[in-house]
């Protein structure tokens, strides 16, 4: 089993949305899931033009000449493939957003009426799981709505939205304490995900624990 995570941090490596995703994968290596961690930010993807080459001239191929035919290969070679980003203004990352756009050749110009929901059909059959991690800095869980109704056409088998981000990576002994606790329920969440193909409503109840009060977060980032 193949997990892909497209993380859109400007931050790359060194995002709080990395120290999620790294131990989600961390759970699903445990399981003996083979993974790759891929950010998008040291990637050259240009802005998707509109063309519809990918549909009516060269039918699953786009015109440019980037990076993004490599990782088109790698998004079709996994089982779970796995959007990751931070809340940037109440939606994920332009990293990200540039990426999904240049996924069209993965979809096909033939309409698809869903109870009166239209969508375009897939180019080929999808085999691939597709689940989101993202963190914000806002405590509370308001600022996922907008990420939460985009991706609801992608039907998330998991969504893991963090908020508090700012602990992520506090170095803090008490903070780091139960951050720890958080990380060890995301990398149990990897491993159901590579084991049974779902995480428990157990597991599911951890991700949602809260890392410190709100005002006391408030007073901790100053604002
Ligand atoms: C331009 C920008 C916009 C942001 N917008 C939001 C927002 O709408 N809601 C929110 O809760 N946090 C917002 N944040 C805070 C980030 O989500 C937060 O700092 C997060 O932990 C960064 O994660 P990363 O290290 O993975 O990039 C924003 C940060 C930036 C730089």
């Amino acid at each position: 089993m193949k997990f892909i995570i497209f993380n859109g941090s400007p931050a790359g490596a060194n995002s709080n949305t990395n120290v999620i995703s790294e131990a989600f994968l961390n759970g699903a290596k445990k399981a003996g899931a083979e993974t790759e961690n891929i950010f998008l930010i040291n990637k050259k993807i240009g802005h998707c033009k509109g063309c519809f080459a990918c549909w009516f001239q060269t039918p699953g191929k786009c015109v440019m000449q980037d990076d993004m035919a490599e990782l088109l290969d790698k998004y079709n070679s996994a089982d779970v493939v796995c959007f990751a980003t931070p809340v940037y203004t109440w939606n994920m990352t332009a990293a990200l957003k540039n990426f999904v756009d240049r996924l069209a050749p993965l979809k096909s110009p033939l309409i698809v009426n869903t109870n009166d929901s239209f969508d375009l059909a897939d180019s080929k059959t999808k085999t691939q799981q597709f689940m989101v991690i993202s963190n914000c800095g806002f405590p509370g869980n308001n600022n996922f709505e907008t990420m939460k109704a985009v991706f609801a056409a992608c039907n998330p088998v998991l969504e893991i939205y963090r908020n508090c981000g700012k602990l992520l990576m506090s170095q803090k002994k008490e903070i780091k304490k139960t951050v720890n606790v958080y990380l060890q329920a995301v990398e149990q969440a990897g491993f159901e995900m590579a084991t049974q193909n779902y995480v428990s409503d157990e597991t599911k109840t951890k991700l949602e624990m809260q890392l410190m009060s709100i005002p006391d977060y408030v007073k901790y980032i100053g604002m």
